[in-house]
């Protein structure tokens, strides 16, 4: 059964606290949160004082994804905020391993993410130092995408490359995922499913988690 990360990005702002209390009710095991920039990604979300702000409304994983060029120096602030897991894109820094070593340091879990243009090739000098792998599903950079089925043989390759060398760091996808589309990642080697649209823009968002969590049974 897959481990389900709705994402924020398509709640209700207005109601958030309200629209994380229901997925944290519904058994969702991570909350998703899409840190967007305008530079790395053409829309602009949330910074470190959004997630310091919901850090103390919920004990769901804090899985802060970050489409942001050269995060490092962003990355302490993020630390203090109280995220659990920091992703950083592998194609927004020309130092990705140090990267990832602040995000250890600080004691939080480190996720390197790939896009569907990135061959797996590029993350695998790091990928004995990482908590988790998040390979996206979609284009970054906004909500309500279709998925793109060519990213599933990168997550079984990904796999495949993590049964060989004993690793044991989580894979996640983002983007377009659904009851349907989540079963081939799954089977693929997928742990960890995020869903914006597919869980909020629905009348009952913990239905929907618990579709993602039967599909993959
Ligand atoms: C896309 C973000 C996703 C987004 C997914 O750039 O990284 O996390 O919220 O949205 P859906 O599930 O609607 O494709
Ligand atoms: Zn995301």
């Amino acid at each position: 059964m897959i481990k389900v990360a709705p994402s924020i990005l398509s709640a209700d702002y207005v109601n958030l606290q309200k629209d994380i209390e229901k997925v944290d009710k519904a058994g969702a095991e991570y909350l998703h949160i899409d840190v967007m920039d305008g530079t790395f990604v053409p829309s602009i979300s949330y910074g470190p004082n959004f997630v310091k702000a919901i850090r103390p409304i919920t004990k769901m994983v804090l899985d802060v994804h970050l489409m942001v060029q050269n995060p490092e120096h962003i990355l302490q602030a993020f630390i203090d905020a109280g995220a659990d897991i920091i992703g950083v894109q592998v194609e927004a820094t020309q130092h990705i391993h140090r990267a990832l070593q602040i995000i250890k340091n600080g004691g939080v879990k480190a996720e390197v993410v790939i896009n569907p243009g990135t061959p797996v090739e590029m993350i695998k000098p790091v990928l004995h130092m990482v908590d988790q792998v998040l390979v996206m599903t979609v284009n970054p950079g906004f909500g309500g995408q279709k998925f793109l089925p060519e990213t599933v043989a990168k997550i079984a390759e990904l796999n495949q490359i993590k049964r060989a060398n004993g690793y044991d760091f989580d894979i996640e996808i983002d983007g377009g995922v659904n009851n349907e589309t989540v079963v081939d990642c799954y089977k693929a080697g997928a742990t960890v499913a995020v869903a914006g649209s597919y869980v909020y823009n629905a009348d009952d968002p913990a239905e929907r988690i618990n579709a993602l969590k039967e599909a993959t049974k």
